[in-house]
């Protein structure tokens, strides 16, 4: 038997080991990803492994049966590669491997400083928040989804009311994020105020939004913000990554009432700090966000599917009434309107006015979703569209 040596580490210091190793040119990974090739691999060059045994043995009683085999992979591996373990976990650990480890000893590398500190996303770009803007700016910024989003006045009016006093009560150090709750029926605008504010801060880049309409309920959480150390898929959690990719202090959370409940205690922590830490450590913190959820739940539902501890967190909650028809008639004008324009300009023709009429015409009265009023104009202009292509 090889008499080996397993080494410790701190949980805290996991993702500054991780890029010291990768920065000395090592190869740290997990002892659930040995196999096949790979382990050929290690073979040929065994002073550059660091292989993370964390995992193992966290899953220990998942995997009573494997225990054997695992000892018996420990002991193929040359005796240069070197066996890392989370110190909370080293008794298990070396009563478990006891006849692969003899002992064990912190590992013993020197952690730069600037890599110890946890990288937040201020240090990779500078993002863009509503508690930033000068009063004007905030002015514009409403007066830029007044404009565009059809209905909801009273939304609208609160709206305008409350990031006033976030700003203030963010400037007095009372309150660190401001959360929305938007429910109502589908295409009435709930997503559509995201993607406004987005656009009304002046994004250079892609918004911030999860939707649980994507998600498959198992593992949501592991989706949502990484999996934990050596399991399969996405070390990275989708939260994270796109927090990183954004230039704007908004997230959009779509279709929240389809995520499980590990993500709804998830977010009643993050709403409660006003931060959150994924799966690899790294601490985000959300100070001056804005966070909107959105759901097709109905009032009752609400009630029904959200627990009131998760409910008291949210700053705002405003229930989306279906458009009245004369906003829907705004809308479905402003939509032929563009379309004509862009018609007229790409074919270089200039629409009828009868076929202006038959557009115009379109019965929307039955149409409450607007994608559908959407989908009408597309169709009539498929229609009309013929005589005007030759
Ligand atoms: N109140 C509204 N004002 C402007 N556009 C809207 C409004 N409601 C819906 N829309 C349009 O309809 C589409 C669907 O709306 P969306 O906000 O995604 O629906 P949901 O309420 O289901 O989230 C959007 O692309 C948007 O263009
Ligand atoms: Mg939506």
């Amino acid at each position: 038997m090889i008499d080996r040596e397993l080494k410790l580490y701190k949980l805290k210091d996991f993702r500054s080991i991780k890029s010291f190793f990768e920065a000395n040119e090592k190869i740290f990974t997990a002892a659930i990803d040995l196999q096949g090739d790979f382990l050929e691999e290690i073979k040929s060059d065994p002073d550059k492994y660091y292989i993370d045994i964390t995992q193992w043995v966290e899953n220990l009683n998942v995997h009573r049966d494997l225990i054997h085999n695992m000892q018996g992979l420990l002991n193929l591996l040359p005796e240069e590669v070197a066996f890392l373990c989370e110190d909370k976990l080293a008794d298990l650990a070396l009563d478990v491997f006891r006849h692969n480890f003899s002992s064990s000893a912190d590992l013993d590398i020197q952690i730069p400083e600037e890599a110890s500190q946890t990288p937040t996303q201020e240090d990779v770009n500078v993002v863009k928040k509503l508690v930033d803007l000068k009063n004007e700016e905030l002015s514009d910024f409403l007066e830029h989804i007044n404009k565009n989003l059809i209905g909801h006045k009273k939304f609208k009016e609160e709206l305008a009311v409350r990031l006033k006093s976030f700003k203030l009560f963010h400037k007095l150090g009372e309150q660190k994020v401001f959360s929305i709750f938007l429910m109502g029926e589908s295409g009435i605008g709930k997503t559509e105020v995201g993607r406004l504010m987005h656009k009304a801060l002046g994004s250079q880049k892609s918004l911030c939004k999860i939707s649980f309409g994507n998600y498959s309920s198992k593992d949501s959480l592991n989706s949502l913000i990484g999996s934990p150390r050596g399991y399969m898929g996405s070390e990275t959690g989708e939260l994270p990554m796109k927090i990183e990719r954004s230039d704007i202090g908004i997230i959009l959370i779509d279709e929240f009432e389809k995520a499980d409940n590990p993500v709804f205690n998830f977010f009643l922590d993050l709403l409660e700090e006003g931060k959150f830490t994924d799966s690899q450590s790294n601490v985000y913190d959300l100070d001056g966000y804005l966070i909107i959820f959105t759901s097709n739940l109905s009032p009752e539902n609400y009630k029904k599917r959200l627990s009131p501890e998760l409910r008291s967190r949210f700053d705002y909650v405003c229930q989306f009434q279906l458009l009245t028809d004369k906003e829907k008639k705004d809308y479905m004008y402003k939509r032929i309107e563009v379309t004509i324009k862009k018609f007229e300009e790409k074919l270089n023709v200039t629409i009828s006015k009868e076929d202006k009429a038959i557009l115009y015409s379109i019965d929307y009265s039955s149409l409450n979703n607007l994608r559908k009023i959407n989908r009408a104009i597309k169709e009539k202009f498929a229609e009309i569209s013929r005589a005007y292509i030759s």
